[in-house]
């Protein structure tokens, strides 16, 4: 069996970097998307001590060009894509987020915009340039990095335990990326290719900050997961640690 060929986007710290950790296996090659070459550069030896067949790709989900050359990337060298994990992903602001300067009535519409670019455009339009190569995938993975905070349902639920947190520009972004995960899977629903939303846990990352119950060792298990489905597993959904999260 050829190698898993994965492209984790975000994947020099946090939750990207352990997902590549999750994600050893001889049977995969794991990419690591790195804004900074010498940082990638950094955690791809970190991987490769820890047994991770890893390597860095430059690579800036906001800038266009950088999607055509992750593009070349995997079609020049490996013809496919196979997993897909869309870390990367920024928070305007304290995570979670309750300052009066991002409500829904004060949001700056300059950071609206720009959550919005990272944390949903350019993750459409990185799946969507990359797609013909996880088509041509025997079991494409494409996971795509939510949040908790993009539940509609748990939002308006005043007994729900997010209900006063709220960060209007993250958890918008990640509830239109919630959206692209149930549009995505049904138009490939006749397909090998599985899409779903991840909620991670709330993990102590630079993001997460250090108030955050969990571990970074328990943060990638999600996402890893997601990545890995079995054959018969759900695409469409949108999880935490195995369980549905309501939309
Ligand atoms: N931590 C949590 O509790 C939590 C909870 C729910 C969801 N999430 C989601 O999980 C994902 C990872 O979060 P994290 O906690 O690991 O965050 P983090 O520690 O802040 O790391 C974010 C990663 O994304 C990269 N990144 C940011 N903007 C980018 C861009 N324009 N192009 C390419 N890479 C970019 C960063 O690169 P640089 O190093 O270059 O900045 C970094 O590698 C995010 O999508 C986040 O929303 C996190």
């Amino acid at each position: 069996m050829a190698q898993k060929i994965a492209f984790i986007t975000g994947g020099n710290r946090g939750l990207g970097f352990q997902t590549a950790l999750e994600l050893k296996s001889a049977d995969t090659k794991v990419v690591i998307g790195s804004r900074d070459q010498a940082q990638g550069q950094k955690a791809v030896e970190k991987l490769r001590a820890a047994g991770v067949d890893a390597e860095v790709l430059q690579f800036d989900i906001t800038n266009p060009a950088d999607v055509q050359v992750a593009y070349d990337y995997f079609n020049t060298l490996y013809g496919r894509l196979d997993i897909l994990v869309n870390n990367a992903g920024i928070a305007a602001g304290k995570f979670p987020g309750t300052g009066p300067e991002h409500s829904a009535a004060n949001v700056p519409e300059a950071i609206l915009r720009r959550v919005f670019e990272t944390n949903f455009f350019a993750q459409v339009a990185l799946t969507n340039k990359l797609l013909p190569l996880i088509r041509k995938s025997p079991a494409g993975r494409i996971v795509n990095l939510s949040s908790i905070l993009g539940s509609l349902t748990l939002h308006a639920d005043p007994k729900s335990p997010i209900y006063h947190a709220k960060s209007f520009a993250y958890d918008a972004s990640k509830s239109a990326l919630n959206a692209y995960t149930v549009h995505l899977a049904y138009e490939l629903r006749d397909t090998n290719i599985k899409v779903n939303s991840a909620h991670p846990g709330w993990v102590k990352t630079d993001m997460g900050g250090e108030q955050a119950p969990m571990e970074l060792s328990e943060g990638g298990k999600t996402s890893a997961a997601l990545a890995t489905l079995p054959d018969d597993g759900p695409s469409g959904g949108y999880f935490h640690q195995g369980k549905p999260l309501p939309w």
